[in-house]
């Protein structure tokens, strides 16, 4: 249940989650600016990136640690969410492969009924408690993998989510059909999808067969150009999409 704390409450919390990431290793802060609106996040996160590749080569899905790092995506997603924060407002909201939490700050803040989901659990600690350092509430977590998303998450969903959050989740060619199946679950009919990616053919085509499965698109929020916290990134663009599924069963 997502919930705002007092702040002796939310000091206790987050010392509890602070001893339970010990196992992800060493951390430091970054200190995130969203690009357009200028607002200012403390973003808690992994230091020693070789630990968790290590970690990950017993991975069964032989997914990398991604969950670390910050992404150009997530950031410019929470930046449209400062933006329009009436889309999640009082919302039920789902953020599917939530990372360390950026753009779940933004949600939370804006009011949405937050919950993230991960394949990897120390991102959903690290989410939990990048929103509570920020004053974002704390979102509900549920960890799974979207390739074999679990019965509980179809439950968790109802009819459907009205908001669905996707920040760089699509870069690998085996997860277009799983993510496809997915949010056609867990999007709400006439419910929105909103996606950001960093222009990635393997975006482009699950757009493409949302497209032609019936789903509307209608003006993107536009493009991010940073800048972004990682020099590599420097010539990242990320696109901001927002994907309608059908109202209405096709027949
Ligand atoms: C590129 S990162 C983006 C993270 C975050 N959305 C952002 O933009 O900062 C991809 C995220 O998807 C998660 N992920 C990757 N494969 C997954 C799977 N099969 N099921 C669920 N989550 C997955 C990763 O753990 C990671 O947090």
């Amino acid at each position: 249940m997502t919930s705002h704390r007092p702040p002796a409450l939310r000091m206790n919390r987050l010392d509890r989650l602070r001893s339970m990431l010990a196992s992800v290793g060493p951390l430091g802060e970054t200190h995130l600016t969203l690009p357009r609106s200028g607002v200012a996040y403390r973003i808690t996160r992994p230091t020693d990136v070789d630990r968790l590749l290590d970690a990950a080569v017993d991975d069964p899905e032989q997914n990398l640690p991604y969950w670390a790092e910050l992404w150009p995506s997530g950031i410019a997603l929470a930046d449209a969410i400062v933006a329009r924060p009436e889309v999640v407002a009082g919302q039920r909201v789902l953020e599917i492969g939530c990372g360390l939490g950026v753009t779940a700050i933004a949600a939370g803040a804006a009011g949405a009924q937050l919950t993230v989901t991960d394949y990897a659990p120390e991102s959903l600690w690290l989410c939990r408690y990048n929103c509570l350092a920020n004053q974002s509430p704390e979102p509900a977590t549920m960890q799974m993998n979207w390739r074999q998303p679990p019965e509980e998450l179809f439950a968790l969903a109802g009819d459907g989510f009205p908001v669905v959050l996707a920040a760089d989740v699509l870069y690998e060619s085996r997860d277009v059909q799983p993510l496809l199946a997915l949010v056609e679950r867990l999007v709400a009919p006439g419910g929105l999808l909103w996606l950001a990616e960093p222009r990635r053919p393997v975006a482009a085509r699950f757009i493409e067969l949302a497209v032609e499965r019936g789903w509307a698109t209608s003006e993107p929020d536009g493009v991010w150009d940073g800048p972004w916290p990682e020099p590599n990134d420097a010539r990242v663009r990320v696109r901001v999409h927002r994907l309608y599924r059908p109202a209405a069963p096709r027949v």
